[in-house]
C-alpha cells in the first residue's frame, strides 16, 4: 500500500520524538513492502518564529490532503508569555478542529517490566487495560473568551450532536473491548455536564450489550489510582480527558509512554503522543519516543487499515520495555536514538510472516 503522512514536527522534543517514530515506519516499510511518503510542516512556536500563525495555511492544506498526520509536540518557554498575541498550543487546537478529529483515544496499559515506577502498589497495576476517549474539538478550549483587565471568561459549551458523536464512538470501541463504559462529568455543578450524562444514557439505550456507569470528575480521579483495572472505555469531556489521561499515565510509568490517536469522520485522522514539547529535556536527545513510535502503530491501524504492522511495532515496543535499554524517564541510560534504533532491530525479532509478506 502507498501512502501519505503529514509529519508535524513541532517544538522542544517533538521533532526529536518524531524523527524516531518516521525511522520506525520507514523501518516497517522496508519490511512488509508498503510505501509510506513523508512531507514535513510547521506547526507551533516553530511556525510562529517562521510566518507568525502557528497553524500556516500551507500546513493545514496539507494534512487535508494526506492520509494521516503525525505530530509531535508544540509550545515552549519562548512562546509562553502570558500577554503573547499568538501562542503554539493554537495551532494544535486549531488543526484539531480543521480536521475534525473530536474522539481522542487514549490508551493505557502497564507494562510488566515499568510496574515498579508506579507510586501504585503492583498488584493494582496488574490488568489495567484502559481506553480514554477524550472529546477533542467542544468544551471551554474552543468556547468565547473574554479578557478585561481584572477578570476573564472561557466558555464550556456543548451540543447534544457533540456528545452524542463522541458517546457513540465510545460505545462503538467498548464492543470490541470488555462492553463497559464508564462517562465522566461533573454533573453534580456543570450544566454541561448534566447535558452530558442525559445524552450519553439516552445513546447507551443503542448499546444493551454494554454497561454503562457515570463516574464524577473528582472521584474518578481518586479512583483511576485506587481501581485502575476496574475500567474498560472511559469517556469524558475535553478538559477532564486531558487531565485524567496524564494522571494515568504515572500509572504507566511515564508521560513518555503513552500515545493517542484522533479520529472523526473525516478521512484523516491525528496521531500524536499524550506529552508535550518537555523544554526541561528538549535538545538532549534523551526524550522518551516511545509515546510517539506507539502513536505511529495508531496510525497504521486506524487511518490506513494496516492492524499487523501496528501490532508489530507494539509487540517491538514490549520486546524493548522488556530487555531494555530504557530511556532515563523510566529508570534507563538510553538515549532517544537507542531506543528508537531497539525498537527497529526488534522488528525483527516480533516479525510473523504475514508482517514480512505485507498481507
Ligand atoms: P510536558 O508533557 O511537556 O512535560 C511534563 C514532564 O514530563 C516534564 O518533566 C518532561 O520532561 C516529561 N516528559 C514529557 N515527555 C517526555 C518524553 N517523551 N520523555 C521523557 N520525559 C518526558 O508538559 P508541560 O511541561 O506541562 O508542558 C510543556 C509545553 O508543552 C507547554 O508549552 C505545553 O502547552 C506543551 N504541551 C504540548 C502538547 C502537545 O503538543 N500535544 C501536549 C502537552 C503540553
Ligand atoms: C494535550 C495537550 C494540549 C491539550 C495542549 C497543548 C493544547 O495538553 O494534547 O494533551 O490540552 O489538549
Ligand atoms: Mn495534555
Amino acid at each position: 500500500m502507498k501512502a501519505r503522512i503529514v509529519t508535524l514536527p513541532g517544538d522542544g522534543v517533538g521533532p526529536e520524538v518524531l524523527d524516531a517514530a518516521v525511522a520506525v515506519l520507514e523501518a516497517v516499510a522496508e519490511r512488509s513492502g508498503h510505501s509510506f511518503e513523508f512531507e514535513a510542516q510547521l506547526i507551533g512556536g516553530c511556525a510562529i518564529d517562521a510566518t507568525g500563525e502557528p497553524l500556516p495555511a500551507a500546513t493545514l492544506e496539507a494534512c487535508k490532503k494526506a492520509d494521516a498526520v503525525l505530530l509531535g509536540a508544540v509550545g515552549g518557554p519562548k512562546w509562553s508569555d502570558p500577554q503573547a498575541k499568538v501562542r503554539p498550543e493554537q495551532g494544535l487546537l486549531a488543526i484539531r478542529a480543521a480536521l475534525g478529529v473530536y474522539a481522542n483515544l487514549r490508551p493505557l496499559q502497564v507494562h510488566p517490566a515499568l510496574a515498579s515506577l508506579s507510586p501504585l502498589k503492583n498488584e493494582k497495576l496488574k490488568h489495567v487495560d484502559v481506553l480514554f476517549v477524550r472529546e477533542l474539538t467542544g468544551g471551554a478550549y474552543f468556547g468565547a473568551k473574554t479578557r478585561t483587565t481584572d477578570a476573564a471568561t472561557d466558555e464550556c459549551k456543548y451540543t447534544v450532536a457533540e456528545v452524542e458523536r463522541v458517546t457513540r464512538r465510545a460505545f462503538e470501541l467498548a464492543r470490541e473491548r470488555r462492553q463497559h463504559v464508564t462517562s465522566v462529568d461533573k454533573a453534580n455543578v456543570l450544566e454541561t455536564s448534566r447535558l452530558w450524562r442525559s445524552t450519553v444514557t439516552r445513546i447507551a439505550a443503542e448499546y444493551p450489550d454494554v454497561k454503562l456507569e457515570h463516574q464524577l470528575v473528582d472521584s474518578m480521579a481518586m479512583l483511576l489510582l485506587t481501581q485502575p483495572a476496574r475500567y474498560d472505555v472511559v469517556v469524558t469531556e475535553n478538559l477532564f480527558g486531558d487531565i485524567l489521561t496524564d494522571e494515568a499515565a504515572a500509572l504507566a510509568g511515564s508521560l513518555g509512554l503513552l500515545p493517542s490517536a484522533s479520529l472523526g469522520e473525516g478521512k484523516v485522522g491525528l496521531y500524536e503522543p499524550i506529552h508535550g514539547s518537555a523544554p526541561d529535556i528538549a535538545g538532549q536527545g534523551i526524550a522518551n519516543p516511545l509515546g510517539a513510535i506507539l502513536s505511529a502503530a495508531l496510525l497504521l491501524r486506524h487511518s490506513l487499515d494496516l492492524d499487523v504492522e501496528a501490532t508489530t511495532i507494539e509487540a517491538a515496543v514490549g520486546h524493548v520495555l522488556s530487555n531494555g535499554p530504557h530511556s532515563r524517564d523510566i529508570g534507563g541510560k538510553a538515549g532517544t536514538a537507542q531506543i528508537r534504533d531497539a525498537v527497529i532491530a526488534a522488528l525483527d525479532d516480533v516479525a510473523t510472516p504475514a508482517f514480512l509478506s505485507g498481507l
